[in-house]
């Protein structure tokens, strides 16, 4: 029975509405696993790879991959008819609405991501294309970095059919969250859904696709998409290497592993959790610096090369060389402040890396201003005091009560608090000022009009 008859049989009304047609291009790992449980869900799928083995195997009912429940939900949906395999993409593109790309994109020898499995389907799926006057809906499930489902998938399918996207088609970049172990059930509650396109409007069939889904689903551009998938797989490894350099050192320093991590975990609210995770400027103050040498240091004493915690430090340098860089690249000498000490709200001047920027750009030539409310050099007493001292002599020179003339003076504003009196400074700014946002202003509160806005890592 054909999948349109299916349709037409269905007495369900809701069911009607809501199964779709879908081809699976890969079957590997997230192909198999999709396969199985969209047609467990009750959609029809057509599974397509160029191993005609793997074919074989979806569809007679078996499963092409080893993964817990995959074996006997495409057994339960083979014999409810609602999944079979083929080799022949132009069959599968002409029987469903939807097709998901899951092709391997693998590292070549130099890093790089091998592209080759996804310009071939894509120009399979291409030639299918141009036989079929029915409108097509395309979900790349493939790990792709940001700029390739513009860049080279939507390019490849038009130059194979002949066809427009957003016209005949549409391609949505839709990464996939799931991990082997745990797929089926990782693929039933993801953790987000996520959908990138520049036609959001023919999204519709993939958003009734997942109406079981009890998860948020966002809707963003292409490269968006992409990125996010990226971050989320970085983030996990750099987890890994951290809790595992973290449980070296525990070992070695005859500390509890096993009773330090549940205790650090049990932190939702500055450890596992959002708190730190913000792009801005680099971390200073009287603590972290202070603290991440200390372990750097015994670790070293130990013996131990613990790479990712060595490499905080520079990497906190780094970011506020990549400050300074910003500023020296506007080509402007007078640079005004807003903030000086570590964080708002503090006169903690220790190691704060706006004091560190100031100090790199004086060594440039340049003129600086700076507007903070909360440094008072005559209040500013023992360690503080002689961290300032030492660091910038002459910043009592340097500092003003007046924000308005460090405001009107400047070339160049650095934005290092966000504690900023936004309505005075739109009356300050003068057109032609560039604004250097340290951090992460929010979009409603930047200064807009004739200023040049630059965030250090941010559009
Ligand atoms: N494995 C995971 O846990 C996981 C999780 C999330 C995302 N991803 C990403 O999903 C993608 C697929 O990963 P995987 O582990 O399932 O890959 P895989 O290598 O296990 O399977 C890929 C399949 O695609 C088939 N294929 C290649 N070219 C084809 C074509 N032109 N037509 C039809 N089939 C073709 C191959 O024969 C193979 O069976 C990758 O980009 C990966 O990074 C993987």
């Amino acid at each position: 029975m054909y999948w349109s008859e299916l349709l037409e049989s269905s007495r369900d009304g809701e069911q009607k509405l809501k199964m779709k047609s879908i081809s699976i291009f890969g079957l590997g790992y997230v192909g198999a696993v999709s396969s199985v449980c969209l047609a467990h869900k009750g959609n029809n799928v057509i599974g397509v790879d160029l191993n005609p083995l793997k074919v074989e195997q979806l569809d007679s009912g078996r499963a092409p991959i080893v993964e817990v429940r995959v074996a006997e939900m495409a057994e339960e949906a083979n014999k409810a008819s609602r999944l079979h395999a083929t080799t022949d993409a132009m069959k599968a593109i002409a029987d469903t609405e939807i097709s998901f790309i899951c092709v391997g994109t693998p590292s070549l020898r130099n890093g790089k991501l091998d592209l080759r499995g996804v310009e071939r389907v894509c120009a399979d799926i291409g030639a299918a294309l141009k036989r079929k006057n029915a409108f097509h809906l395309i979900a790349l499930r493939s790990t792709v970095l940001p700029g390739t489902t513009e860049n080279v998938v939507i390019p490849v399918i038009e130059a194979a059919s002949g066809k427009r996207a957003g016209v005949d088609f549409a391609v949505c970049f839709h990464p996939e969250f799931l991990r082997e172990g745990t797929a089926v059930a990782d693929f039933f509650a993801p953790p987000f859904t996520v959908f990138g396109t520049a036609n959001s409007e023919h999204l519709t069939p993939l958003r009734e696709l997942y109406h079981w889904a009890a998860t948020d689903i966002y809707e963003t551009s292409p490269s968006t998409a992409e990125m996010v998938k990226y971050v989320c797989n970085v983030f996990h490894g750099l987890k890994v290497c951290f809790a595992n350099e973290i449980g070296t050192l525990c070992k070695t320093m005859g500390v509890d592993t096993e009773v330090v991590t549940r205790i650090f975990t049990s932190d939702t609210q500055l450890n596992i959790s959002p708190a730190y995770l913000k792009p801005g400027f680099a971390f200073g103050g009287s603590c972290l610096p202070k603290d991440l040498r200390a372990i750097n240091y015994r670790s070293k004493e130990l013996d131990l090369r613990l790479p990712l915690l060595e490499s905080i430090m520079p990497s906190n340098n780094e970011h506020l060389e990549r400050a300074a860089e910003t500023i020296l690249r506007t080509n402007k000498k007078k640079i005004g402040f807003l903030g000086l000490s570590f964080k708002p709200g503090t006169d903690d001047l220790r190691e704060s890396s706006l004091v560190n920027l100031v100090k790199r750009l004086l060594g440039e030539g340049c003129q600086c201003r700076i507007f903070d409310e909360d440094v008072v050099l005559g209040r500013i007493l023992g360690s503080n005091r002689l961290f300032i001292e030492e660091t910038i002599p002459h910043i009592g020179s340097l500092l003003s009560s007046e924000l308005k003339e460090v405001v009107e003076g400047a070339e160049v504003l650095v934005v290092g608090t966000k504690a900023v009196p936004a309505n005075e400074l739109a009356v300050y700014l003068r057109p032609g000022t560039t604004v250097i946002d340290l951090v992460h202003l929010e979009k409603s509160r930047r200064l807009s009009g004739h200023i040049a806005y630059e965030g250090i890592c941010w559009k």
